[in-house]
């Protein structure tokens, strides 16, 4: 709740207000605890205390059970007792300024992005590729960057994929081995990305990450809420688009130093998912984004079980931290209890470790950084309830929203404009009329060649004739005769010279050639220079 300037979301059990400072809310958070402690109504008191205090918000919605923001709370007996128990004043439930947004378009506007503008890094953790394979995916990036050549979907990066392997050995040169291999194991990933309905992940129109950066008519920031449960049975697709996000980010946000408050809060559920099996290369890049996008006004507040599901480099930049009951049966569940009490600084009245198995569901241990930028000592809580609704929301209620939000004329419509797949099929194409038009020379090379003997036959019958005439001919038809003669021999050498032309030439590898010529030209013309790249390898988007 938004109150006196400050994100209002818990009450301690001696009845003090723990708050957020606005300024201290982009240094990143925890919200942790066992299934069913209150992970998720927290995360909506939050969200819904940035959106009032106008900032918008990104929610990863996995369970499908935050569309409620939607819609006003409803009330009942166990919501008075606890807005009684909180001595609310003002109290009022409300619907949120809310939008809906799936990879796959079925429960909110699609969001989609570009292959180039993905890049190698992060697509090869999608394909689940090796390091021999992402050193080829690597090579396929750079031709297609270096040449300014877009990839737009997974059939341009195909269709590049095959380029290269079809110029493997002029490209080694330069690049690097391209094992045929790597390049099939690829597109087996593809196909089977393609099988999982991650093709509709990538095209156009690509999102704009700016467009989650906005507040709504009435000033409040927009929760933007991704509805996840399919996305998140492909986890590598759902981290790494969280991931992709992040980077956008990071790219787009100029520097911004302190400020009074965030210019965008993530919520990551599931948050373990990031780092599992992330290559040593890629958990750096994310600890280093997730430092560096603070100063750029970007709260990141990671949902997970445990605390010691994230890295310790990560652990120790979250700032803002709740901790929901955990339970301590197995000594596994022991130890990481012990570890979550651990990252609390303590408080003389109560021992945390005792207290964290004891919590109540909506209870929790919370501490926030306190205005000098130290943790504060951690406290014994109640969370607020949430103003809106606690659940999911209808079909309709979803429809209306969609229709009412003002963004969908952008995102619902696909676009396939011309790139890579299309340049490439059209110089196929082209390569195959060339192939036509040269048969074609050939057989007319051959019906003039036929034309002249016959010429020459009917010349030298001629001449026969004016010998058994004997001196009856005349001036006049000698003329022709030794007219038709010279035109005969300028066809038979002209004949000649294109059929070693074309011999020395083989046809298919001119198609090649000049396939590969031409789309690098006429992609060139497209964009302009080569593509930069980010820290995670995405499109850098600063002008
Ligand atoms: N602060 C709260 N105020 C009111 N009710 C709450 C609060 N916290 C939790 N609850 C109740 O507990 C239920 C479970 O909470 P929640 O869905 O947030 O758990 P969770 O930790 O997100 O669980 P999971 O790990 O399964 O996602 C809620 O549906 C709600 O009824
Ligand atoms: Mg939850």
């Amino acid at each position: 709740m938004y109150q006196d300037g400050k994100l209002w979301i818990a009450r301690s059990v001696n009845g003090e207000k723990v708050c957020i400072e606005p300024e201290k809310a982009n240094r990143h958070g925890l919200i942790a605890g066992a299934t069913g402690t209150g992970k998720t109504v927290t995360l909506k008191v939050m969200a819904e205390s940035f959106s009032d205090m106008g900032v918008p918000v990104f929610l990863a919605d996995i369970k499908g059970d935050l569309g409620g923001m939607v819609a006003p709370g409803r009330d009942s007996e166990d919501m008075q007792a606890r807005i009684a128990r909180f001595g609310i004043e003002g109290w009022k439930y409300q619907s949120y300024p809310t939008r809906f947004w799936d990879v796959y378009g079925e429960y909110g506007h699609p969001v989609r992005t570009t292959v180039s503008e993905m890049g190698p890094l992060l697509m090869a953790r999608v394909l689940g590729l090796n390091e021999t394979q992402t050193g080829v995916l690597n090579i396929a990036f750079r031709v297609a960057d270096e040449n300014g050549l877009l990839l737009l979907d997974l059939k341009d990066l195909k269709s590049m994929l095959r380029l290269i392997s079809e110029q493997a050995k002029t490209l080694s040169l330069e690049y690097g081995n391209i094992a045929p291999q790597s390049v099939s194991a690829i597109i087996r990933s593809l196909v089977s990305l393609e099988d999982q309905g991650g093709d509709l992940f990538f095209g156009e129109p690509a999102f704009e990450v700016k467009d989650w950066l906005q507040t709504a008519f009435d000033g409040r920031g927009w929760i933007n809420v991704l509805h996840c449960v399919k996305l998140f049975q492909n986890p590598a697709l759902y981290s790494t688009f969280l991931l992709w996000m992040l980077s956008e980010l990071y790219e787009l946000l100029p520097e911004a130093g302190d400020m009074h408050k965030p210019k965008i809060v993530f919520f990551f559920d599931e948050a373990h998912l990031l780092f599992n099996d992330a290559p040593k290369a890629l958990l750096q890049k994310i600890e280093l984004i997730v430092r560096l996008v603070r100063s750029k006004g970007v709260g990141v507040y990671f949902i997970t079980q445990s605390p010691t599901d994230l890295p310790g480099d990560i652990l120790a930049q979250l700032g803002n931290r709740v901790q929901h009951a955990l339970r301590a049966y197995t000594p596994s569940e022991q130890k990481k209890v012990k570890a979550a009490a651990e990252t609390f600084r303590p408080n003389p009245e109560f021992k945390t470790l005792d207290v964290i198995t004891q919590l109540g569901t909506g209870e929790a241990l919370v501490s926030f950084l306190a205005d000098d930028g130290s943790p504060a000592p951690v406290e014994r809580c109640f969370i607020l309830p949430p103003q809106s609704r606690m659940g999911s929301i209808s079909e309709g209620e979803r429809a209306d929203a969609l229709a009412q939000d003002g963004i969908g004329d952008r995102y619902d419509t696909p676009v396939d404009r011309e790139s890579a797949y299309e340049i490439l099929a059209a110089r196929a194409e082209a390569a195959q009329e060339e192939l036509e038009k040269a048969a074609e020379e050939k057989q007319a090379a051959k019906e003039a060649a036929a034309a002249q003997k016959a010429a020459e036959r009917e010349a030298a019958e001629a001449r026969k004739e004016a010998d058994r005439k004997k001196q009856q001919i005349t001036k006049k038809a000698e003329r022709i005769t030794s007219a038709a003669a010279k035109s005969a021999t300028t066809s038979v050498i002209s004949s000649t010279i294109r059929r070693s032309t074309s011999k020395k030439l083989g046809v298919g590898q001119r198609a090649v050639n000049s396939a590969f010529n031409s789309i690098v030209g006429n992609v060139g013309r497209e964009i302009s220079g080569s593509i930069v790249r980010g820290i995670f390898g995405t499109f850098s988007k600063k002008k």
